[in-house]
Protein backbone atom coordinates (compact mmCIF):
# COMPACT_ATOMS: atom_id res chain seq x y z
CA UNK A 1 0.00 0.00 0.00
CA UNK A 2 1.18 3.51 -1.06
CA UNK A 3 1.85 5.98 1.46
CA UNK A 4 -0.22 9.14 0.57
CA UNK A 5 0.19 11.81 3.30
CA UNK A 6 1.36 14.99 1.79
CA UNK A 7 -1.15 14.07 -1.44
CA UNK A 8 -2.99 16.63 -3.02
CA UNK A 9 -6.83 16.06 -4.12
CA UNK A 10 -9.39 17.48 -5.98
CA UNK A 11 -13.17 16.46 -5.46
CA UNK A 12 -15.68 17.70 -7.84
CA UNK A 13 -19.19 17.67 -5.74
CA UNK A 14 -17.33 17.69 -2.71
CA UNK A 15 -19.36 20.24 -0.69
CA UNK A 16 -21.28 17.83 0.77
CA UNK A 17 -22.87 14.47 0.93
CA UNK A 18 -20.53 11.70 -0.40
CA UNK A 19 -17.93 14.11 -1.82
CA UNK A 20 -17.46 15.81 2.08
CA UNK A 21 -17.06 12.06 3.22
CA UNK A 22 -14.39 11.55 0.77
CA UNK A 23 -12.72 14.95 1.26
CA UNK A 24 -12.39 14.58 5.23
CA UNK A 25 -11.56 10.58 5.07
CA UNK A 26 -8.13 11.89 2.48
CA UNK A 27 -7.78 14.68 5.53
CA UNK A 28 -7.42 12.07 7.88
CA UNK A 29 -5.29 10.06 5.56
CA UNK A 30 -2.91 13.32 5.82
CA UNK A 31 -3.91 14.79 1.82
CA UNK A 32 -4.36 18.15 0.93
CA UNK A 33 -8.09 18.71 -0.99
CA UNK A 34 -9.64 21.16 -3.00
CA UNK A 35 -13.28 21.04 -3.81
CA UNK A 36 -14.86 21.90 -7.09
CA UNK A 37 -18.38 22.40 -6.72
CA UNK A 38 -21.39 24.72 -7.70
CA UNK A 39 -20.36 27.59 -5.81
CA UNK A 40 -22.80 30.29 -7.57
CA UNK A 41 -25.24 28.60 -5.42
CA UNK A 42 -25.56 30.24 -1.93
CA UNK A 43 -26.38 26.90 -0.36
CA UNK A 44 -23.31 24.50 -1.48
CA UNK A 45 -21.20 27.87 -1.35
CA UNK A 46 -22.11 27.34 2.30
CA UNK A 47 -21.65 23.71 2.82
CA UNK A 48 -18.28 23.67 0.91
CA UNK A 49 -16.74 26.33 3.47
CA UNK A 50 -17.68 23.97 6.40
CA UNK A 51 -16.18 21.26 4.19
CA UNK A 52 -12.90 23.29 4.15
CA UNK A 53 -13.06 24.42 7.84
CA UNK A 54 -13.55 20.64 8.94
CA UNK A 55 -10.41 19.46 6.28
CA UNK A 56 -8.30 22.74 8.36
CA UNK A 57 -9.37 22.12 11.72
CA UNK A 58 -7.40 18.32 10.97
CA UNK A 59 -4.61 20.51 9.62
CA UNK A 60 -5.01 20.17 5.85
CA UNK A 61 -4.69 22.78 3.51
CA UNK A 62 -7.88 23.26 1.87
CA UNK A 63 -10.02 25.33 -0.89
CA UNK A 64 -13.04 25.76 -2.69
CA UNK A 65 -13.29 27.13 -6.26
CA UNK A 66 -16.58 27.47 -8.60
CA UNK A 67 -16.73 24.73 -11.08
CA UNK A 68 -19.42 22.51 -13.02
CA UNK A 69 -18.15 20.04 -14.34
CA UNK A 70 -20.01 20.76 -17.72
CA UNK A 71 -17.61 23.75 -18.35
CA UNK A 72 -14.21 22.43 -19.88
CA UNK A 73 -12.65 25.69 -18.73
CA UNK A 74 -14.32 25.42 -15.41
CA UNK A 75 -12.17 22.23 -14.95
CA UNK A 76 -8.99 23.32 -16.26
CA UNK A 77 -8.88 26.40 -14.16
CA UNK A 78 -9.63 24.16 -11.29
CA UNK A 79 -6.84 21.70 -11.83
CA UNK A 80 -4.40 24.62 -12.96
CA UNK A 81 -5.39 26.60 -9.03
CA UNK A 82 -4.46 23.40 -7.73
CA UNK A 83 -1.42 22.89 -9.02
CA UNK A 84 -0.49 26.65 -8.47
CA UNK A 85 -1.88 26.58 -4.81
CA UNK A 86 -0.69 23.50 -3.53
CA UNK A 87 2.45 22.48 -5.41
CA UNK A 88 0.66 19.33 -6.70
CA UNK A 89 -1.76 17.28 -7.77
CA UNK A 90 -2.02 13.71 -7.42
CA UNK A 91 -5.61 12.61 -6.27
CA UNK A 92 -9.08 13.06 -8.23
CA UNK A 93 -12.39 12.57 -7.77
CA UNK A 94 -15.18 13.14 -10.46
CA UNK A 95 -17.71 12.78 -8.07
CA UNK A 96 -20.36 15.28 -8.73
CA UNK A 97 -23.51 13.86 -10.12
CA UNK A 98 -27.44 14.37 -9.97
CA UNK A 99 -30.49 11.42 -9.51
CA UNK A 100 -34.21 12.62 -9.81
CA UNK A 101 -36.58 9.87 -10.16
CA UNK A 102 -38.85 9.75 -13.27
CA UNK A 103 -41.12 7.14 -14.88
CA UNK A 104 -39.49 6.19 -18.36
CA UNK A 105 -42.92 7.29 -20.09
CA UNK A 106 -43.09 10.39 -18.44
CA UNK A 107 -38.51 11.14 -18.72
CA UNK A 108 -37.57 14.16 -20.90
CA UNK A 109 -35.41 14.28 -23.13
CA UNK A 110 -33.74 17.33 -21.48
CA UNK A 111 -34.01 15.27 -18.07
CA UNK A 112 -32.01 12.45 -19.83
CA UNK A 113 -29.12 14.23 -21.49
CA UNK A 114 -28.99 17.00 -18.42
CA UNK A 115 -28.29 13.36 -15.94
CA UNK A 116 -25.63 12.29 -18.87
CA UNK A 117 -23.90 15.49 -19.09
CA UNK A 118 -23.16 15.88 -15.34
CA UNK A 119 -22.87 12.03 -14.17
CA UNK A 120 -21.08 10.87 -17.72
CA UNK A 121 -19.94 13.56 -19.73
CA UNK A 122 -18.31 15.36 -16.59
CA UNK A 123 -17.00 12.42 -14.78
CA UNK A 124 -15.06 12.36 -18.44
CA UNK A 125 -14.16 15.68 -18.41
CA UNK A 126 -12.84 15.76 -14.93
CA UNK A 127 -9.93 13.35 -16.34
CA UNK A 128 -9.15 14.40 -19.42
CA UNK A 129 -8.64 18.09 -17.78
CA UNK A 130 -5.93 16.58 -14.91
CA UNK A 131 -4.89 14.54 -17.05
CA UNK A 132 -1.72 16.45 -18.86
CA UNK A 133 -0.85 17.41 -15.52
CA UNK A 134 -0.86 13.59 -14.12
CA UNK A 135 0.98 12.01 -17.72
CA UNK A 136 3.81 14.66 -17.13
CA UNK A 137 4.82 13.47 -13.81
CA UNK A 138 3.68 9.96 -14.59
CA UNK A 139 1.72 9.17 -11.49
CA UNK A 140 -1.86 10.12 -10.49
CA UNK A 141 -4.81 7.78 -9.05
CA UNK A 142 -8.46 8.95 -10.22
CA UNK A 143 -11.68 7.45 -8.46
CA UNK A 144 -14.68 7.88 -9.80
CA UNK A 145 -18.02 7.95 -7.69
CA UNK A 146 -20.55 5.55 -9.86
CA UNK A 147 -23.58 3.96 -8.13
CA UNK A 148 -24.66 -0.09 -7.60
CA UNK A 149 -27.70 1.03 -9.99
CA UNK A 150 -25.02 1.24 -12.69
CA UNK A 151 -24.74 -2.62 -12.52
CA UNK A 152 -28.14 -3.31 -12.36
CA UNK A 153 -31.72 -2.08 -12.87
CA UNK A 154 -33.19 0.09 -11.23
CA UNK A 155 -36.97 1.76 -11.42
CA UNK A 156 -37.63 5.35 -12.20
CA UNK A 157 -33.62 5.62 -12.88
CA UNK A 158 -33.66 4.27 -16.45
CA UNK A 159 -31.42 7.35 -16.96
CA UNK A 160 -29.17 7.72 -13.82
CA UNK A 161 -28.37 3.86 -13.86
CA UNK A 162 -26.85 4.11 -17.50
CA UNK A 163 -24.99 7.12 -16.89
CA UNK A 164 -23.56 5.45 -13.78
CA UNK A 165 -23.21 1.91 -16.52
CA UNK A 166 -20.75 4.21 -18.42
CA UNK A 167 -18.81 5.74 -15.74
CA UNK A 168 -18.15 1.67 -14.87
CA UNK A 169 -17.44 1.10 -18.36
CA UNK A 170 -15.02 4.36 -18.50
CA UNK A 171 -13.13 3.67 -16.02
CA UNK A 172 -12.16 -0.02 -17.43
CA UNK A 173 -11.12 2.02 -20.41
CA UNK A 174 -9.29 4.71 -18.76
CA UNK A 175 -7.30 2.35 -16.62
CA UNK A 176 -6.21 0.66 -19.93
CA UNK A 177 -4.92 3.15 -21.16
CA UNK A 178 -3.56 5.04 -18.69
CA UNK A 179 -1.85 2.30 -16.69
CA UNK A 180 1.18 1.75 -18.55
CA UNK A 181 1.81 5.69 -17.90
CA UNK A 182 1.13 5.00 -14.18
CA UNK A 183 -2.19 6.31 -13.55
CA UNK A 184 -4.87 4.05 -11.89
CA UNK A 185 -7.93 4.68 -12.40
CA UNK A 186 -10.66 2.82 -10.71
CA UNK A 187 -14.56 3.93 -8.84
CA UNK A 188 -16.67 3.01 -5.71
CA UNK A 189 -20.27 1.96 -6.29
CA UNK A 190 -22.05 3.88 -3.18
CA UNK A 191 -25.09 1.66 -2.02
CA UNK A 192 -27.82 4.02 -0.41
CA UNK A 193 -26.26 6.88 1.54
CA UNK A 194 -28.58 9.57 2.77
CA UNK A 195 -27.56 13.01 1.34
CA UNK A 196 -29.21 15.98 -0.97
CA UNK A 197 -29.53 13.68 -3.66
CA UNK A 198 -31.84 10.82 -1.77
CA UNK A 199 -33.70 13.31 0.18
CA UNK A 200 -34.48 15.64 -3.15
CA UNK A 201 -36.06 11.85 -4.00
CA UNK A 202 -37.90 11.31 -1.17
CA UNK A 203 -39.87 14.88 -1.79
CA UNK A 204 -41.28 13.36 -4.97
CA UNK A 205 -43.08 10.56 -2.30
CA UNK A 206 -43.87 13.01 -0.33
CA UNK A 207 -41.80 12.21 3.12
CA UNK A 208 -41.74 15.28 5.20
CA UNK A 209 -38.20 16.64 6.04
CA UNK A 210 -37.50 15.27 9.56
CA UNK A 211 -38.44 11.68 8.62
CA UNK A 212 -36.29 10.96 5.53
CA UNK A 213 -33.28 9.61 7.61
CA UNK A 214 -35.07 7.05 9.17
CA UNK A 215 -37.04 6.10 6.78
CA UNK A 216 -33.99 5.53 4.41
CA UNK A 217 -32.05 3.94 7.32
CA UNK A 218 -35.14 1.87 8.31
CA UNK A 219 -35.81 0.19 4.42
CA UNK A 220 -31.77 -0.05 4.02
CA UNK A 221 -31.62 -2.34 6.81
CA UNK A 222 -33.95 -4.64 6.31
CA UNK A 223 -32.72 -5.44 2.93
CA UNK A 224 -29.13 -4.91 3.28
CA UNK A 225 -26.65 -8.42 4.77
CA UNK A 226 -24.50 -5.57 6.97
CA UNK A 227 -28.05 -4.26 8.50
CA UNK A 228 -27.30 -0.93 7.89
CA UNK A 229 -27.35 2.19 5.43
CA UNK A 230 -24.36 3.04 4.21
CA UNK A 231 -22.35 6.73 5.70
CA UNK A 232 -20.34 9.31 3.37
CA UNK A 233 -17.46 8.26 5.74
CA UNK A 234 -18.26 4.27 4.37
CA UNK A 235 -17.35 5.61 0.55
CA UNK A 236 -14.73 8.07 1.58
CA UNK A 237 -12.71 4.68 3.29
CA UNK A 238 -13.08 2.63 0.37
CA UNK A 239 -11.61 5.90 -1.99
CA UNK A 240 -8.86 6.10 0.57
CA UNK A 241 -8.08 2.56 0.39
CA UNK A 242 -8.02 2.60 -3.34
CA UNK A 243 -5.51 5.50 -3.61
CA UNK A 244 -3.35 4.00 -1.18
CA UNK A 245 -3.98 0.07 -3.18
CA UNK A 246 -0.95 0.56 -5.41
CA UNK A 247 -1.86 -2.69 -7.60
CA UNK A 248 -5.35 -2.06 -8.27
CA UNK A 249 -6.62 -0.50 -11.51
CA UNK A 250 -9.98 -0.77 -13.67
CA UNK A 251 -12.21 -2.16 -10.80
CA UNK A 252 -15.58 -0.91 -8.78
CA UNK A 253 -15.57 -1.21 -5.68
CA UNK A 254 -19.11 -2.06 -4.12
CA UNK A 255 -19.89 -0.79 -1.25
CA UNK A 256 -23.60 -0.96 -0.40
CA UNK A 257 -23.19 -3.26 2.79
CA UNK A 258 -24.12 -6.17 0.41
CA UNK A 259 -27.37 -5.31 -0.63
CA UNK A 260 -26.40 -5.12 -4.75
CA UNK A 261 -24.47 -8.60 -5.45
N1 LIG B 1 -26.64 9.23 -2.07
C1 LIG B 1 -26.67 8.01 -2.58
O1 LIG B 1 -27.36 7.11 -2.06
C2 LIG B 1 -25.83 7.70 -3.80
C3 LIG B 1 -25.80 6.37 -4.24
C4 LIG B 1 -25.02 6.06 -5.34
C5 LIG B 1 -24.26 7.03 -5.98
N2 LIG B 1 -24.30 8.32 -5.54
C6 LIG B 1 -23.47 9.31 -6.24
O2 LIG B 1 -22.68 10.01 -5.31
C7 LIG B 1 -22.29 11.27 -5.88
C8 LIG B 1 -22.50 12.36 -4.84
O3 LIG B 1 -23.89 12.48 -4.58
P1 LIG B 1 -24.50 12.71 -3.11
O4 LIG B 1 -25.36 11.57 -2.80
O5 LIG B 1 -23.40 13.08 -2.18
O6 LIG B 1 -25.50 13.93 -3.40
P2 LIG B 1 -25.39 15.49 -3.02
O7 LIG B 1 -26.50 16.13 -3.78
O8 LIG B 1 -25.33 15.66 -1.55
O9 LIG B 1 -23.98 15.92 -3.62
C9 LIG B 1 -23.79 16.12 -5.00
C10 LIG B 1 -22.81 17.27 -5.17
O10 LIG B 1 -22.56 17.41 -6.58
C11 LIG B 1 -22.66 18.80 -6.87
N3 LIG B 1 -23.00 18.99 -8.28
C12 LIG B 1 -24.19 18.73 -8.89
N4 LIG B 1 -24.12 19.09 -10.18
C13 LIG B 1 -22.87 19.60 -10.38
C14 LIG B 1 -22.21 20.14 -11.51
N5 LIG B 1 -22.81 20.28 -12.69
N6 LIG B 1 -20.92 20.54 -11.35
C15 LIG B 1 -20.29 20.43 -10.16
N7 LIG B 1 -20.87 19.93 -9.06
C16 LIG B 1 -22.16 19.53 -9.18
C17 LIG B 1 -23.72 19.34 -5.93
O11 LIG B 1 -23.64 20.75 -5.80
C18 LIG B 1 -23.40 18.59 -4.66
O12 LIG B 1 -22.45 19.25 -3.86
C19 LIG B 1 -23.14 11.45 -7.14
O13 LIG B 1 -22.34 11.15 -8.27
C20 LIG B 1 -24.23 10.41 -6.97
O14 LIG B 1 -24.75 9.98 -8.21
C21 LIG B 1 -25.08 8.67 -4.46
Amino acid sequence: MSDITGQVAVITGGARGIGRGIALELGRAGVDVVIGDLLSVPEIAEEAATTVRLLEDMGRRSFALQCDVRSEEDLAALMATTVDRLGRLDIVCPNAGICNLSPATELSVEEFRRTFDINTLGMFLTVRAALPTLLAQGHGSIVATASITGLRGTTELVHYAASKAAVISMVQTLALELGPKGIRVNCILPGTVFTGISAAQMDKHGVPDEMKEQILDQVSAGTTPLGRMQTPADMGQAVVFLCQADNVTGTSINVSGGSAL
